[in-house]
């Protein structure tokens, strides 16, 4: 019985935000929202060359203390805006700080253009991981925001059905 969830995400601009607070209004789960001692400003427009090398770089930024063990969940959804056609670099960060590879795990991405390749190398950073379900998001602030968020809820309730 799979009772106990866990939503794990970073967002500069509020779309993966809404789409992980969509994620616990329809599943009740934890969410750990994480935050970079030092994040980019998320108003300046230096913020794509800067947040696009960090990326780029692969680099693991040092996050404000973590609130949840993942260990204590039974599932766990992963989300992470697209920054240079990759991840970004806090979710880099609790990758090392968490093997998730122990529980199912259901990941998505929000993007202005496309997820896919964003996607595939976020699922070469956890090869061992039991991926029970993906999912993208474009721009869902801007983008049919009441839609998306029905999206992310009817997706969140599938995978949970899958696994009971
Ligand atoms: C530094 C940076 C780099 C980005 N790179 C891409 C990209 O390569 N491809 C893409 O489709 N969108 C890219 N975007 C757009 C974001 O992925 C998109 O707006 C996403 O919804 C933002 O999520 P957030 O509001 O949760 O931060 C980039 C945004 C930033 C700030």
């Amino acid at each position: 019985m799979v009772n106990k969830f866990l939503i794990v995400y970073y967002s500069l601009t509020g779309n993966t935000h809404l789409i992980a607070e969509s994620i616990k209004e329809q599943t009740g789960a934890d969410i750990e929202r994480l935050k970079p001692i030092k994040d980019l400003n998320s108003e300046s427009g230096t913020r794509f060359f800067w947040g696009g090398m960090h990326a780029k770089m692969k680099q693991k930024p040092k996050l404000e203390p973590l609130q949840h063990d993942p260990n204590d969940y039974d599932l766990i959804f992963l989300g992470t805006p697209v920054w240079a056609w990759t991840l970004t670099p806090p979710i880099r960060s609790y990758l090392k700080l968490h093997d998730l590879s122990s529980q199912p795990l259901a990941i998505w991405n929000c993007a202005a253009g496309n997820g896919i390749k964003a996607m595939q190398r976020l699922k070469k950073e956890i090869p061992n991981a039991n991926i029970v379900g993906e999912n993208t998001f474009t721009d869902p602030l801007t983008n049919d925001p009441d839609g998306e968020v029905k999206r992310a809820k009817e997706w969140a309730a599938e995978i949970i059905n899958s696994l009971e």
